[in-house]
């Protein structure tokens, strides 16, 4: 039977070297996620949580291990193949929103199917909708530098969707914002979850990790523990 299992990841380890420093930032971490699961990871700063949130993008590879997304075969795929399955499969949200300043809600939204040679016509009538998903169809016009954190950063969830990725993929997508703002963050992470996207969030915050159904708590490059939101304070939750 095939695995439901859209990111396998076999004792990847990852070493950076600088000029003569060498960070081992992961050490041996195996774990597998399902399609349509929410999960969390957490663990100290430097701990290796972003290396691994790049493994798992496609923006890095491992050292050693490997990493198998949706069955194929990471390390052996062209930077080409790469670039495509980058596009196809993962939105990327970043603690920083990642935004072009001067530029409208709608053509930040716009960019990434303007890249992937989507009509004009059809990335507007899409990142409309994407926009009105968010909660901000009275934004639209607005540049990045006229909105809140809390508005920037729904603005790069739209744009994360805007090739309709499976998967997920947020370092600390509520580092920047109030608590109040990360909350409807956290209901729109919910929500996308529901419609069957992946999603794989980075977080300090264990009231933001709560909002996931497993939490990785990684340190030292270790993966510590795996294990389920207890359904106490999932159930407490507006899903
Ligand atoms: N591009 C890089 N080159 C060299 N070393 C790196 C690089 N990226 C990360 N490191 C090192 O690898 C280790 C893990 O870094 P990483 O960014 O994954 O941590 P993190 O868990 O995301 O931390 P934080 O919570 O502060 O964001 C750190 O010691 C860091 O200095
Ligand atoms: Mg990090």
């Amino acid at each position: 039977m095939p695995s439901s299992a859209i990111i396998s990841v076999k004792n990847i380890s990852k070493i950076y070297r600088v000029t003569d420093v060498e960070t081992l930032a992961l050490k041996n971490v195996s774990f597998q996620v399902n399609r349509g699961e929410f999960i969390a990871i957490m663990g100290p700063s430097g701990s290796g949580k972003s290396t691994l949130m790049h493994i798992l993008g496609a923006l890095d590879i491992p050292s050693s291990g490997q990493y198998l997304l949706d069955g194929m075969d990471v390390s052996k795929l062209s930077d080409d193949q790469l670039a495509d399955i980058r596009n196809q499969k993962i939105g990327f949200i970043f603690q920083a929103f990642n935004l072009l300043p001067r530029t409208s809600a709608l053509k930040n939204v716009c960019l990434p199917m303007a890249y992937a040679g989507i009509s004009k016509a059809q990335r507007l009538s899409s990142a409309i909708e994407l926009l009105t998903r968010v909660g901000l169809s009275d934004r639209m016009y607005h540049t990045s530098n006229q909105l809140s954190g809390g508005q920037q950063q729904r603005v790069a969830i739209a744009r994360s969707l805007s090739l309709n990725p499976t998967i997920i993929l947020a370092d600390e997508p509520t580092g920047n914002i109030a608590t109040a703002q990360a909350e409807e963050i956290m209901a729109i992470f919910q929500k996308l979850n529901s419609e069957g996207h992946t999603v794989i969030m980075i977080t300090h915050e264990q009231d933001i990790a709560d909002h996931a159904r497993r939490i990785l708590f990684i340190r030292d490059g270790k993966l510590e523990s795996d294990h389920p939101v207890s359904k106490r304070r999932f159930s407490k939750l507006k899903v």
